[in-house]
């Protein structure tokens, strides 16, 4: 086998249910995850040894200098980790082509160490019946980060623990998303920790989310309207509070017609939703006469996690 290529989605919450910090440091989450189609593509090639080179993807404003490019990429670890596991050596080049914002809230990083588990293992494990299965990818996946296992599996699934025990969602056709990225990333702990530090202030205790019926209806049925309504992120405010200007992004997608609109994950990237594909791309065209992103990016999902080609 000679060079292995792998296309893997970004990432939105629909529904981030943020309960208690455990003892961990992690927090109790109902995250509903839905895959969109905004691709990171990874490429894995035998080398003399373990290399991580990236670039931004054609035609996209990714800014890159915040990735690692050594061992501490994730994407490195995760060849380390299907080497370690299929005890060959982890003497590979990954090339990354970033699509996906950096610390934007979609899950880049964590995408890309799906896709480098997915390339490796069809890299080292080239036979009939391989060794590793999608779900054990999906297990090593959560070692590396909690959104990690979803970029494997894809589609809209409904996250429990730290996010990563997952159960398929039933959906019904497409949703047409606007997406708004921003400058400079926002640290996903920083957020996680203003989320407590304004729930203490505000002597606001958490309480354990739970699935929100609406949404989980919305999706069955194929209801933008309704999906657009119940969309939800408890780390919301926390991201607003460190960075207010994405108050502006959100007020200006909710004039120019979205039917909802929320922060992705830890933002700072902000995702609306249209009724059509049709509206997606008027709203696009709006937002980018705003002037309130770095870069409007339209996507629709679901759309299968991380994907050989
Ligand atoms: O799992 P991952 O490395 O992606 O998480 C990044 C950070 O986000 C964690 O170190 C933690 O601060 C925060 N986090 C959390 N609760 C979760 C998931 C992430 O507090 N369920």
């Amino acid at each position: 086998m000679s060079a292995v290529t792998v296309r893997v989605p970004a990432k939105v919450n629909l529904q981030l249910g943020v309960g208690p910090i455990r003892d961990d440091g992690y927090h109790d989450l109902v995250n509903v995850f839905h895959a969109v189609s905004l691709f990171d593509m990874v490429t894995a090639e035998p080398a003399r040894r373990l290399e991580v080179r990236v670039q931004a993807a054609p035609h996209s404003r990714v800014a890159i200098d915040g990735v690692p490019t050594g061992e501490d990429n994730l994407a490195a670890k995760a060849a380390r980790l299907v080497a370690d596991r299929l005890g060959v050596d982890p003497h590979v080049t990954l090339r990354i082509r970033k699509a996906i914002p950096v610390a934007g809230g979609m899950a880049g990083g964590s995408a890309d160490a799906a896709a480098a588990l997915v390339a490796c293992a069809r890299l080292w494990d080239d036979r009939e019946r391989p060794v590793l299965t999608r779900d054990d990818l999906m297990e090593i996946g959560a070692g590396l980060g909690s959104d990690v296992p979803f970029a494997v599996l894809g589609g809209t699934a409904v996250g429990v623990g730290r996010g990563e025990r997952l159960t398929p969602a039933l959906t019904r056709g497409t949703f047409h998303w606007v997406f708004a990225t921003a400058d400079g990333g926002l640290s996903t702990p920083a957020v996680y920790g203003e989320c407590d530090r304004l729930r203490q202030e505000a002597g606001q205790p958490a309480a354990r989310p739970a699935v929100a019926a609406e949404l989980m209806t919305a999706l069955a049925t194929g209801d933008a309207k309704g999906l657009g309504a119940a969309l939800s992120n408890d780390l919301q405010p926390a991201a607003l509070s460190l960075r207010p200007s994405l108050r502006r992004t959100l007020d200006a997608g909710r004039d120019l017609g979205a039917i909802g609109a929320l922060v992705s994950g830890s933002g700072p990237t902000c995702a609306f939703l249209a009724e059509t594909g049709e509206d997606a791309a008027d709203l696009a065209d709006a937002l980018d006469g705003a002037d309130v992103a770095r870069q409007i990016v339209r996507a629709s999902g679901p759309v299968p996690g991380a994907t050989l080609i």
